[in-house]
């Protein structure tokens, strides 16, 4: 085994800044400073007693506010302090924005399909970033590229009009080598596009967005003693960072009161590195729910199931019956355990040892029900239309994800795409515009699962081969695929020995070559450079 030398590898690849960085606490717990002398305890996932915050839910302004910009929208990245549960308060990065005369902090950000967003990003923060539009058609320039990033005091201009169907997409930082640092410090929120079916869903259903309709953020962060600071440790840039403490909508420890009818949850796994595998319980028992969205917006028909994974970066939209319950009944969003599947540990780096560790269980909220009404609306069999992709063709292309290499890099572990890592002047891929192509991931033995996003396009998933029983278990054909995989997908994430392919069709109608990105969603692999471009010319 070598020892993994981080500072002559993050040198190597030209992200030495990481190192500077990430020795400031930019995100810390204020409990103890506050003579709440708050320990792990109170903070425990797993014990559901905990559950006492009401979930942070989206209003009209504030932190999560809801906004529909209705003119050139001004986001300011700067430092907050803030509250993540009674007593608790943590320091935060959040983009700022007013728009008559309230002011939001990560705003969830509501645009109609067809219209026009004008922003420009304002970097208060002392290092540089870029904020990157997740799952959106974009061109190049507004992607978040990070060859456009800016400094301190600089601002950049986005202007574009919103081609996505209606879905839960959204927006984070982008910077190279320090997208895991800002994440984790807050830089994220949602991005919800409406159009016409969207309408008549909420219509027919009767929801209510931020009420019934429920976005749902979910993060988790390391207590670390008191202080939630960035610290990645030379395990959790090969592993990734996760941590042991878990937020709903920065909330720790949520829980929300609920009526016996029809609730739609969006939920996106803002996490840098951790997978959930969700699912609703009360006491022994698993309450079945309703796929009826992923990544890319609605799926043709509505999926029951009792559990979903759901990796970094990845969207469930999800529907969750509970007109069968009683007023004084509890149910939990839970993680059930899992085998996290961490085999590149065969190369003799040991597993960090964390309260809850990757795979391990926890709750993530509770729900109370607290009213009973009368509720006589119905699931739809039918949500919407996902064409088939033509692929007669399309040419093939395959990356390969090893286990992880110290060759090159100074003797430290890195993880890599078919051997590239990223270089920000150089494009290993060059894809013909207006093409469809098939790309085969395939993932081999001693590695761990890699959530791979590209950047620009949505794409549908083919078929998955050699999934692992706990994936192949919840597939709903005979090619493998998961409920949420019957839709359009940016992110799809790739275990251990399993190949995985896409159809993507390059398509756009922007003027010129456009460099996009393929990376990995876990941030520590994608910040170390478990990321290409490509071009699309
Ligand atoms: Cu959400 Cu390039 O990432
Ligand atoms: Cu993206
Ligand atoms: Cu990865």
């Amino acid at each position: 085994m070598r020892i993994f030398n981080r500072r002559e590898f993050l040198g190597g690849i030209g992200i030495g800044g990481l190192l500077a960085s990430t020795g400031a606490s930019h995100l810390f717990f204020n409990a103890r400073a506050q003579g709440q002398g708050i320990g792990y305890d109170l903070l425990d996932p797993r014990n559901p007693a905990n559950f006492t915050n009401p979930l942070r839910l989206p209003s009209d302004r504030g932190l999560l506010g809801m906004l529909s910009p209705s003119q050139n929208l001004t986001l300011t990245t700067r430092e907050v302090t803030r509250e993540l549960a009674p007593g608790v308060s943590a320091k935060l990065w959040v983009y700022e924005s007013s728009e008559a005369g309230r002011t939001y902090e990560n705003p969830i950000l509501r645009m109609t399909k067809g219209a026009r967003l004008d922003a420009t990003l304002k970097n208060e923060l002392s290092e540089k970033t870029i904020i990157h539009w997740h799952g959106l058609n974009v061109d190049w320039k507004n992607d978040g590229h990070p060859s456009y990033e800016i400094q301190p005091g600089e601002t950049y201009p986005y202007g574009y009009s919103v081609q996505n169907r209606s879905g839960t997409y959204w927006y984070h930082s982008h910077p190279h080598g320090h997208a895991g640092e800002q994440q984790y410090a807050g830089l994220a929120s949602l991005f919800l596009v409406d159009d016409e079916e969207e309408t008549e869903l909420s219509r027919m259903l009767d929801l209510n967005l931020g009420q019934t309709d429920i976005p749902l953020i979910l993060q988790d962060k390391q207590f670390n003693n008191g202080s939630f600071a960035y610290t990645p440790d030379d395990d959790a840039l090969l592993s990734g960072f996760i941590g042991d403490v878990v937020l709903g909508n920065l909330t720790i420890n949520p829980f929300m009161d609920v009526s016996t009818r029809i609730y739609r949850f969006r939920i996106l796994n803002a996490s840098n590195a951790r997978t959930y595998r969700l699912a609703f319980t009360s006491g022994a028992g698993q309450a079945p729910f309703s796929v009826i969205g992923s990544d890319g917006g609605l799926l043709e028909q509505p999926y029951q199931v009792t559990e979903v994974f759901l990796a970094p970066a990845e969207r469930i939209d999800l529907l969750l019956d509970l007109s069968r319950y009683q007023v004084g009944d509890v149910l939990f969003l839970e993680s059930l355990p899992f085998n996290p599947m961490h085999q590149e540990h065969e190369h003799g780096v040991p597993m960090t040892k964390f309260p809850v560790p990757d795979g391990g269980q926890f709750y993530i909220l509770k729900l109370n029900i607290t009213r009973s009404g009368a509720f006589d609306r119905g699931i739809p069999a039918r949500l919407s239309e996902v064409s088939a992709m033509d692929t007669t063709g399309a040419a093939k292309r395959d990356f390969i994800f090893a286990a992880p290499s110290d060759i090159g890099h100074g003797g430290a572990l890195y993880w890599s795409i078919s051997g590239w890592t990223f270089e920000m002047d150089r494009a290993p891929v060059s894809v013909k515009k207006d093409s469809v192509e098939i790309w085969e991931l395939i993932n081999t033995e001693l590695s761990m699962p890699h959530p791979m996003h590209i950047h620009g396009f949505q794409f549908r998933v083919l078929n998955r081969k050699g999934s692992p029983e706990q994936i192949s278990r919840l597939a709903v054909d005979s090619s493998g695929l998961l409920p949420a995989e019957t839709g359009w997908k940016d992110t799809v994430h790739v275990w251990p020995n399993e190949t995985v392919r896409l159809a993507v069709n390059f398509t756009h109608g922007f003027a010129g070559e456009q460099v996009y990105m393929f990376h990995c969603h876990i941030l520590e692999h994608q910040d170390l450079g478990m990321m290409i471009n490509y071009r699309v010319g």
